[in-house]
């Protein structure tokens, strides 16, 4: 398949704070491995670097012998323009890969995302979206202070937990300030926290689950990820909050685990590939967010959730091409390298082919590995 890997070029941002360019600038490394991924698996592809245009790169191409592989979380450094470059995409005529531009813009927005999440009877953590200037509570202490609209754990501290009035307000004009957006305020969640990569279509698989192991952390209120412990790899939020992966889990839990995360993919009509995070309280999964087109790192949550099924990351990167051919209906591409064996033991219903079956039994329990989470 002839398959373009469009992605953003990031120089510098107009808001946040300036390490926050350490989470924009993993595109390029993702653009390399996915690239080099489809190659491998006999692929012609071709990289597009957007940097402030996007439509004269896009042009040269013919968009019915080529699909986009989309990488472009932001373009003029702003990340709310993501749903606006599928926009491109689609008035184009490009097919591409991952969720369409509704879904970008709603996951985008946390407060809308959980709105849509409560309507589909998804459990979510009580919230508010407080915009300045006024501040009006309703929800009890202890409480989580986020950008409504950012994700990699931008603007998250140990700060991001208030346990008075004070606190609050001190966090929300933080978040008003740094980044120039409402906050969303949650009823804090203290429990475990999964990371769900959940793959596909009609029939969306969840691939084994990581856990982020808190166990260092004794203060349950400190157990979380910050910007720091997400990105600073020579810090202590990140050296305490290595990932579990597979999770030790009970079958219950996953199963519930599983339920849950499945149904807010398709609640958010999220496609081909994406992830939810949650936490785990009072044995009740609470969705925290949804991932549609979430970070494709070698290193981060997806790659490592695929390995632990036995699927490697040129594998993954060519399961997601396949994904949205089989969507839009294309010839699908033959795989070089996955075994018989493997294809035939695993096909779905969306062609998922190169997961095994085996990977997704709970019987199955390989050697816990600690590794790191990403964005
Ligand atoms: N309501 C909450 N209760 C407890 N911890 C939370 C809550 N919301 C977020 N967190 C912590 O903050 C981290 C980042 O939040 P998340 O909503 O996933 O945003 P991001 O898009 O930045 O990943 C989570 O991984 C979790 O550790
Ligand atoms: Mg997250």
């Amino acid at each position: 398949m002839k398959v373009l890997v469009v992605y953003n070029v990031v120089d510098l941002l107009d808001k946040g704070q300036p390490e926050d360019l350490l989470a924009e600038q993993e595109t390029k490394i993702v653009e390399d491995a996915v690239a080099n991924s489809l190659r491998s698996f006999g692929h012609q592809v071709v990289s597009v670097p957007i940097r402030h245009e996007l439509w004269e790169p896009l042009r040269e191409f013919d968009p019915n012998e080529w699909l986009i592989f989309n990488l472009c979380e932001s373009i003029r450094d702003k990340t709310y323009l993501e749903p606006y470059v599928i926009s491109v995409y689609e008035y184009l005529h490009f097919r591409y890969t991952g969720s369409n531009r509704l879904t970008l813009a709603t996951c985008l927005n946390k407060g809308r995302a959980k709105e849509i999440l409560k309507a589909h009877n998804i459990p979510t953590a009580p919230f508010q979206v407080i915009g300045p200037p006024t501040v009006r509570r309703q929800l009890d202490f202890p409480l989580f202070v986020k950008p409504v609209a950012e994700d990699a754990s931008l603007g998250i501290t140990l700060d991001s937990v208030v346990e008075n009035e004070r606190e609050l307000r001190q966090q929300l004009r933080f978040i008003w300030d740094t980044y120039r957006q409402p906050a969303l305020v949650e009823q804090f969640i203290e429990g475990r926290e999964f990371n769900v990569t959940v793959l596909g279509n009609e029939n969306p698989r969840v691939l084994p689950l990581s856990e982020i192991n808190f166990s260092q952390i004794p203060d349950p209120k400190a157990r979380i990820v910050t910007f720091k412990g997400k990105w600073v790899e020579d810090s202590d939020d990140y050296k305490y909050t290595q990932v579990i992966s597979p999770a030790k889990v009970s079958d219950s839990l996953k199963e519930k685990i599983v339920q849950v995360a499945v149904d807010a993919y398709r609640a958010m009509g999220v496609r081909d590939y994406g992830r939810v995070d949650l936490r785990v309280m009072n044995g009740t999964p609470y969705v925290l967010e949804v991932n549609p087109n979430a970070d494709l790192s070698p290193d981060a949550g997806i790659a490592r959730a695929a390995r632990v099924a036995g699927m490697s990351y040129a594998m993954l990167a060519d399961e997601i091409v396949r994904l949205a051919a089989h969507r839009y209906r294309l010839k699908e591409p033959r795989p070089r390298i996955i075994s018989l064996r493997l294809k035939a033991r695993s096909a779905g219903a969306d062609g998922v082919r190169a997961i095994p079956v085996s990977a997704f039994k709970a019987d199955k329990k390989p050697t816990p590995q600690l590794e790191r989470v990403a964005a």
